[in-house]
């Protein structure tokens, strides 16, 4: 091909930083309980709830014989773990974790553990079996004594190798024996963290080399009702992610709905992420709910006390991140095991927020606090709902006129949309806030999806002066349970695997320059043909009028547009076909706030056009 490529070594470019690629990690997909949470046992605590999903109870993913049930009364092993499994007589039950069942292998070790407390010495009888029955261990017996909650522990040996095996405990003897917080985790568990993450799974995050990880979520951090994490309310299900709930002992963690249709039980939590992060050399970046729930939801707050509160949180989870042993939140660091200092230096404050106003108003509360105590914390804004290729309700003039540290960026889009927008940050503001590239993707998993963000990471890293931070998502989908694809690393029960996402992930990764060296090019350089297609916009649940549509090139001019004030619809239509629309009065209107609805118009965009922006104005 007759085109030069013209390298300038000597030249000064962009410093990149370290930590210019991370991964994201949200409990979706199964990502945590059933996946990177090493533990075996699903509903160990027995506080599955029919609101987390339908069908779920407390004996979700047990079996019994006997008299076996599960009660919630004020005999419970803590307040926060309200149910517990009764056991009268010579009864039992059978765990059978996650898909096809609990993963074992062939002479590994497995740690057991139980709450217990009996009224009369029994003794429990735990085996691990096959899904027939068959023993694929030798019996551990456990000797329980006395009517108050104690911890009884001891391992397990697998005889054959498993990924459908049932972990059976069995009582005997005739007394009421009290059980909770049934637990099996392997032993080998990554660097031998007790508590610990799957082998497998954390390895090839590791062995991305990421600079920073990204957590708990995505939609998961900010939605749910907005109830308060205290008891008053009975720790209600769909509470939003309130990382208080995430730490202490496991057996005193109250468990919630996950917002993907789960249980989470929150043993993956704050303290294991930040652990975690240290173990592979990555910066710690959590993200707070700022009480204005996106993803769908479009609700904020009213409750000025509530909001007061999650500030609160927030300046504790610093304290609990860096604070010294002698504060109340650095001493619970301390006693969980680690009495050094996480180093948190920056904190993401809310997720893809779509009501805009809400949510700047609530951010500005957020970053004041946290910068009156800790200046030089970097605070991580929202650019505001979809962010991909064009802009409506986008928060990014408030956050520059503002002076925001740095904005995080969501975008998921078709690989000709990344081989199109390699020049989106040529034009940044140098002097304007900082982009964190929270979740991105292209829409598949396939080898072109992965080469499109391969070349659009070049267009990250040209622009590392304003791109300081990207993070391709989701990380993880147990291929049992997927909410969200594409992903990055898929896993079963005991199998992990990369997708060509993640090898070029690990190849950016591990290869991270020190500077960018300028390049020119000249000649006939390979241009993206035309996209002819549609063009659309989502409207999200909301009765919102839209009017005045517009796309237009990087120089402003218009290519297309429309004001509707002729009352016809100019070839818009609505897909996702739950939401129902009209034209009237001069705007395009969605009247059901039951479902996301998208516009769509017949476009060709010539390849001399491909930089182009849509833009709607919201009316009501
Ligand atoms: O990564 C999956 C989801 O995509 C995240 O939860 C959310 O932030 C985004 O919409």
């Amino acid at each position: 091909p007759d085109y030069t490529i013209t390298v300038s070594p000597g030249a000064t470019g962009a410093a990149i930083p370290r930590s210019m690629y991370g991964v994201f990690f949200e409990d979706i997909n199964y990502a945590a309980d059933g996946g990177l949470y090493a533990e075996l046992v699903r509903n160990r605590s027995f506080e599955f709830n029919a609101t987390d999903a339908a069908g779920y109870t407390g004996l979700t993913a047990w079996t019994t014989s006997g008299s076996a049930t599960v009660v919630n009364d004020d005999q419970r092993l803590h307040e926060r773990n309200r149910n517990y499994l009764k056991l009268s007589g010579a009864a039992g039950v059978t765990n059978a974790g996650y898909n096809t069942g609990l993963a074992v292998a062939r002479s590994e070790h497995y740690n057991f553990s139980v709450w217990a407390r009996a009224d009369a010495a029994a003794t429990l009888d735990i085996t691990l079996q096959t899904a027939d029955g068959a023993a694929l261990s030798a019996p551990l017996k456990v000797a329980v004594s006395g009517d108050t909650w104690k911890k009884y522990t001891g391992t397990l040996r697998a005889t054959a190798t498993s990924d459908a095996a049932r972990l059976s405990v069995k009582a005997s003897g005739a007394t009421t024996l009290r059980l909770d917080e049934i637990s099996l985790f392997p032993r080998d568990t990554y660097k031998g963290r007790a508590n610990g993450l799957r082998k497998d799974l954390a390895q090839k995050i590791a062995d991305l080399d990421p600079g920073f990880v990204r957590f708990p979520g995505g939609c998961l951090v900010n939605t749910g009702s907005m109830y308060p994490y205290d008891a008053a309310n009975n720790y209600p299900r769909a509470r939003s992610y309130q990382w208080k709930d995430t730490v202490g002992p496991v057996e005193t963690r109250a468990t919630n709905k996950n917002f993907w249709g789960y249980n989470q039980t929150y043993g993956l939590g704050y303290y294991e992420y930040f652990q975690f992060s240290e173990d592979i050399g990555a910066m710690p970046l959590p993200v707070v709910p700022a009480l204005v729930t996106g993803c769908g939801q479009n609700r904020a707050t009213v409750d000025e006390a509530l909001l007061q509160k999650h500030i609160q949180d927030t300046l504790d989870l610093i304290e609990f991140a860096n604070g010294p042993v002698t504060t109340t939140w650095g001493k619970l660091r301390a006693d969980m095991g680690h009495p050094k200092p996480f180093g948190l230096t920056t904190i993401g404050v809310g997720n893809e927020e779509n009501l805009p106003e809400e949510y700047w108003a609530n951010f500005l509360k957020f970053e004041a606090a946290i910068k009156a105590k800790h200046p030089t914390i970097t605070v991580v804004s929202n650019s505001g709902p979809d962010d991909q290729g064009g802009t409506f309700e986008n928060l990014w003039a408030k956050n520059r006129a503002h002076g925001s540290d740095m904005v995080d960026e969501h975008y998921y889009n078709s690989p000709s949309w990344f081989l199109q927008n390699n020049k989106r940050y040529d034009s940044y503001d140098r002097n304007g806030p900082k982009v964190f590239l929270g979740e991105y993707a292209s829409l598949d998993n396939k080898l072109f999806n992965s080469l499109a963000e391969a070349a659009y990471m070049t267009g990250l890293e040209r622009n590392a002066d304003v791109v300081k931070m990207a993070s391709y998502a989701p990380l993880l989908a147990n291929i049992d349970n997927v909410q969200w694809k594409p992903d990055m690393i898929w896993f079963d029960n005991d199998e992990s695997w990369g997708s060509t996402s993640y090898q070029v992930q690990k190849l950016f990764m591990n290869n991270v320059g020190d500077k960018v060296i300028p390049t020119t090019t000249t000649g006939d350089v390979v241009r993206p043909k035309p996209i002819t297609g549609g063009i659309g916009l989502s409207t999200w649940r909301t009765a919102a009028a839209y009017d005045d549509v517009k796309v237009t090139r990087p120089d402003g001019s218009v290519l297309f547009s429309d004001d509707f004030s002729d009352g016809n619809a100019d070839g818009w239509s609505a897909v996702q076909p739950r939401g129902t629309w009209s034209v009237t009065n001069g705007a395009y209107t969605q009247t059901d706030t039951a479902a996301e609805d998208t516009m769509v118009k017949a476009a060709t965009i010539s390849e001399t056009d491909y930089d182009y922006t849509l833009k709607a104005t919201k009316t009501a």
